[in-house]
């Protein structure tokens, strides 16, 4: 049966009122990434941070799934075969989309680390500075967040399901960082059939065989449709 491996990124909640980074009026061209979102800026100036986070983490929990999170979520139960879903995001929708399984690659807003011991827990709505962590008392509590000049998580995992898959489909990502941006080149190499979802042309849209362009509420929907033979 076929593995479907999906990556998604900012684009796909867009529509659910979060900002993506490199549009117009993107966060990156708001703020500088140089002090938000590198453990150097947070070494420099953690209050700042903090509060970038915090003001995101709010922003996420105020927002609501879309209809390319249902439509996600719908594939992963009905679809025989297996799904692999990567997200660059760090909102919740695909979790309250009723997602069950999603690899969050770039960390979490709902995510606390210690980064004395490396302990998590769940962050509070507002994460402080000062804030002691639970397990060894250290004042050095940031957001689960992965920042530029780090390593991703469960890239082993990822390259796994990205080596083996039938079907890599990328939506809503500008294709600009990696390791993420280059999963589509290994999914090409393994013989998968890649395709693009993403509202405009991106960086890397002529590696892909297939191209869906539009908003992700409609091009979700229509391709997973498609996929379950309900179309
Ligand atoms: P970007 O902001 O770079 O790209 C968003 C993509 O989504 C663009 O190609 C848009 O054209 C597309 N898009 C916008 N609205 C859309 C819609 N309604 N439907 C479909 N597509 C739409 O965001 P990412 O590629 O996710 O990392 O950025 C990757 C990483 O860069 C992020 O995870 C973050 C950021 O810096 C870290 O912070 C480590």
């Amino acid at each position: 049966m076929k593995r479907i491996v999906i990556l998604t990124g900012a684009g796909i909640s867009a529509e659910s009122g979060l900002s993506t980074f490199r549009d117009s009026g993107g966060l990156w061209e708001r703020y500088r990434l140089e002090d938000l979102a590198t453990p150097e800026a947070f070494a420099r100036n953690p209050v700042l941070v903090h509060g970038f986070y915090n003001a995101r983490r709010k922003a996420a929990a105020a927002a609501q799934p879309n209809a390319a999170h249902h439509a996600l979520a719908r594939l992963e139960r009905d679809w025989p075969g297996e799904v692999t879903l990567i997200t660059q995001n760090v909102d919740d929708l695909h979790e309250r989309a009723g997602h069950r399984r999603v690899i969050h690659m770039h960390g979490t807003l709902t995510g606390a680390l210690c980064a004395a011991c490396g302990a998590r827990w769940p962050a509070p709505p507002e994460m402080q500075p000062d804030a002691a962590c639970p397990e060894c008392g250290a004042a050095a509590t940031r957001p689960d967040i992965v920042w530029f000049g780090e390593m991703p998580y469960d890239m082993d995992l990822i390259e796994r399901h990205v080596g083996q898959c039938d079907i890599f489909a990328s939506i809503g990502t500008s294709g600009q960082v990696y390791p993420a941006a280059g999963l589509v080149l290994q999914a090409n190499a393994a013989g998968a059939h890649s395709v693009e979802l993403n509202l405009e042309a991106s960086e890397l849209s002529g590696m892909y065989e297939e191209r869906l362009e539009g908003p992700a509420t409609r091009t979700v929907p229509d391709w997973v449709d498609g996929l379950l033979g309900r179309r």
